[in-house]
């Protein structure tokens, strides 16, 4: 099979290198891809968002098989298009999709059908929302509804906070048209998780939950990024806790939207929070998680072609779909600035000086001959697999500082 990736961060590289160690997959292409893709197959020159692009680039390479990396692909509805013209291709609908990209159609999913989450209040008046903030309990979370890079969530300590954050999406629409629509929401405590299934619309496959790390410095100071590390499973994961996400979250969601009408085929992402009262969802995504895949897919034992390929067929409860009980911990290395002003074209260093047992996913890298350069603020998610997330995580730490660029900075805490 010839299969074409759309996407071009860790994330991506994590998804073709699983599907390089496939026996069914002869060529593999990436869109745009980055430094790591080129290296187990073809970059081409077409943006995720690129529509017709894309489509004519499946064309031209005979493509098999399209699995879509970003949200953004999706949300510009990737998927509908291919498969109107009878491409086959893993993801869900624009439709489906919209349990990220519009999260005031998850929230009334959830209400509607008793999906455990945050009370939220929905506004598409700046006044109602100001009103509303000035009455509720502190603190709390403001929204924006579209998508926004990650970046359309705060959560708000004080009243002047949360008043600033919904001017920032309503009145000074930083996040474009995103923010005309916001979501004020009660703040959950408790340890969050991030939980993937591959499911058909009708069937999900079993969970594998893994934690990612938002904020740029050790102890979760400093600003948000889109990423700093993350490590599967996480400790408080078992099967009870399994069985409770999928019977409460995961398999009650994939059913909601196949009643409305929008089945959802492809990753279905539950961002959870465990709570005192039990695990309460505080988004869901519609596909995998950066950088939570760079720690999934080395746990993945099975074929990935066969895992996608029954989330298009609506055969996952018939698939082989299995993840090793062994920890996986990745440590993302970013430039010296980010996730504020940065320099780029940087020369990587010592990436030949590493231990076998490590993969070194790109992101922000440039291909080029000899040694990858610098291109993005995110550049190299190093991870390692152990018998315990202490090996994994000693493992992954040793190899971290043997890779070096002008200014690169990483997390200490990353698993601890
Ligand atoms: P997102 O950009 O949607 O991934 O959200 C960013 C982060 O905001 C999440 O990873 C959580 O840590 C936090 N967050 C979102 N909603 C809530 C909530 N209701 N209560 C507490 N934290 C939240
Ligand atoms: N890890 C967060 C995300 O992928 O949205």
């Amino acid at each position: 099979m010839k299969v074409l990736v759309i996407g071009g961060g860790a994330r991506e590289h994590a998804l073709v290198w699983k599907l390089s160690s496939s026996p069914q997959v002869t060529e593999i292409f990436t869109a745009p891809g980055n430094a790591g893709t080129a290296m187990l197959g073809t970059n081409l020159d077409v943006s995720a968002t690129d529509v017709e692009g894309l489509f004519a680039a499946a064309k031209s390479n005979d493509i098999d098989l399209t699995i879509v990396g970003p949200e953004t692909a999706l949300d510009v509805g990737v998927v509908d298009r291919f498969r109107a013209e009878g491409l086959t291709i893993a993801g869900p609908t624009q439709a489906a999709a919209r349990i990220e990209t519009s999260k005031a159609f998850a929230k009334d999913l959830m209400t509607k059908y008793n999906i455990a989450t945050g009370k939220a209040e929905f506004f598409t008046s700046y006044e109602d929302a100001m009103h509303y903030i000035q009455r509720i309990p502190m603190p709390a979370v403001v929204k924006a509804d579209g998508l926004t890079g990650g970046k359309g969530v705060t959560v708000c300590q004080t009243r002047d906070e949360a008043l600033t954050a919904l001017r920032d999406a309503m009145e000074d629409q930083v996040f474009g048209a995103s923010g005309g629509q916001v979501l004020v929401e009660e703040c959950l405590f408790g340890q969050e998780i991030s939980v993937f299934t591959f499911t058909d619309g009708v069937h999900l496959s079993p969970l594998v939950a893994a934690c990612d790390y938002k904020r740029i410095g050790d102890g979760d100071k400093g600003p948000n990024t889109g990423g700093m590390g993350s490590y599967s499973p996480p400790r408080v994961w078992d099967d009870a806790l399994a069985e409770q996400v999928m019977t409460e979250i995961m398999a009650p969601t994939v059913k909601a939207l196949a009643v409305e009408g929008a089945p959802f085929q492809g990753v279905l992402y539950g961002g959870i929070i465990l709570t005192e009262e039990g695990p309460k969802v505080i988004e869901f995504n519609a596909r995998w998680g950066d950088p939570e895949t760079q720690t999934v897919m080395p746990r993945l034992e099975s074929d990935l072609v066969d895992a996608y390929l029954a989330t298009i067929n609506g055969t996952v409860d018939q698939a082989t779909i299995e993840w090793t009980e062994e920890a996986c911990v990745g440590v993302v290395l970013v430039s010296g600035g980010y996730p504020g002003d940065y320099s780029t074209g940087l020369p990587i260093n010592g990436l030949d000086d590493i231990e076998e047992e490590i993969t070194v996913f790109h992101a922000g890298t440039s291909p080029q001959e000899g040694t990858p350069m610098t291109s993005g603020g995110r550049v190299l998610t190093v991870t390692a697999k152990g018998a315990s997330l202490e090996q994994a995580r000693e493992r992954a730490y040793n190899n971290v500082s043997r890779i070096t660029f002008e200014g690169a900075q990483y997390r200490s805490d990353i698993a601890k």
